[in-house]
């Protein structure tokens, strides 16, 4: 077993990850777990700590952005545009993956999902290392996403060697990831740190591909993800609360506050109504709920637009679960 320490020393994490070890790096999204892309030990080792199931692919994370342009086939020219446009930052593209990445990281797929993030402590590390990064985000497998050092120290700390703290996500989400079909036609693969309005000015309009437990072409789209251990149901807060009395109940709202509920049991995302700040703390708010040892999360849909629609996904993962 091993304990992790936490600290803000990118060398010692250059250095573990060299050593073909594992180690939990901050992005601007959610907290990932690296490793060595080109490394089967280490892509062994990241499926392992995850308790993910092998067929579920890994991102790949580069920076400066040009270097995404070693790892595939070719970068065709709307995908060009968006990296041109939106990265570094929150976005993912699948593309036709260069026989130099181990088929393990991509789970056999002819295709892989790559992206280069905005957080300083990432960036400054992967241009110091001659190999990029496969990192899931790093939560058990089928849990939230962590969005600060603590929360993957609380859950995979004694399994890994090092945890490169970055403070707390500023986006909070995971990345958008966008791909394309075999007629060259753009298609979402996941909602995300960039709203879709913002790719669809770039791209024109994107076909969603929808969540499945078995389609193969998206096989980390799981209905239910993003899961808490506590039962969460999505309506009207305020109906809900009727339907649920005398029960011990944690209520995730946008804005509201809900003089009946302990205000120890209540979130609200953004008082101000800001998509931002709800994204931002929506993981934290979901794990605070989780761990209050009530029967029952009681949460409400996001407005449908920009970064409203990924939140309103997640959330319906969560649901999923029940
Ligand atoms: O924001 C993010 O993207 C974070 C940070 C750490 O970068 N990473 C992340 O990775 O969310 P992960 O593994 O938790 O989610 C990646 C998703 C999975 O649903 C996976 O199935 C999909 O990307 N994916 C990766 N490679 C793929 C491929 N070749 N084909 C289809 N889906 C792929
Ligand atoms: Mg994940």
């Amino acid at each position: 077993m091993k304990t992790a320490e936490t600290g803000k020393d990118i060398e010692r994490a250059a250095w573990l990850l060299r050593r073909e070890e594992v180690v939990a790096i901050p992005t601007e999204t959610v907290y990932g777990l690296a490793g060595n892309a080109l490394s089967n030990r280490a892509v062994s080792e990241i499926y392992a700590v995850k308790n993910r199931p092998a067929f579920d692919p890994l991102i790949i994370h580069v920076f400066p952005a040009e270097r995404i342009s070693n790892w595939v086939k070719a970068v065709p020219e709307q995908a060009l545009a968006l990296a041109d446009a939106l990265m570094p930052g929150p976005l993912t593209l699948l593309l036709p993956k260069s026989d130099l990445v181990p088929d393990l990281t991509t789970s056999g797929s002819s295709l892989v999902a790559v992206r280069s993030p905005r957080h300083p402590m990432a960036q400054e590390l992967l241009a110091m290392l001659d190999f990029p990064l496969a990192a899931p985000s790093a939560n058990p497998f089928g849990y939230i996403s962590p969005t600060t050092a603590e929360h993957v120290a609380r859950q995979l700390g004694d399994k890994i060697p090092y945890i490169l703290d970055g403070g707390p996500c500023e986006v909070g989400i995971e990345s958008t990831i966008v791909g394309w079909d075999e007629n060259s036609r753009p298609v979402l693969y996941r909602k995300g740190g960039i709203p879709v309005e913002e790719i669809e000015r770039i791209t024109g309009p994107l076909r969603v591909m929808p969540h499945s437990t078995s389609n193969p072409s998206a096989p980390g789209m799981l209905k239910s993800h993003y899961a808490p251990g506590v039962p969460l149901i999505l309506g009207s807060i305020r109906e809900l609360l009727d339907q649920h009395p005398g029960k011990r109940i944690g209520v995730l709202s946008f804005q509201s506050h809900f003089p009946q509920i302990p205000d120890e049991h209540q979130i609200a995302l953004s008082p101000a109504g800001d998509l931002k700040e709800a994204a931002r703390r929506l993981f934290s708010a979901l794990r605070h709920l989780d761990a209050l040892g009530i029967e029952l999360i009681i949460a409400e849909s996001l407005p449908e637009t920009s970064l409203g629609t990924a939140i309103n996904d997640r959330l319906r993962r969560a649901a999923s679960k029940n």
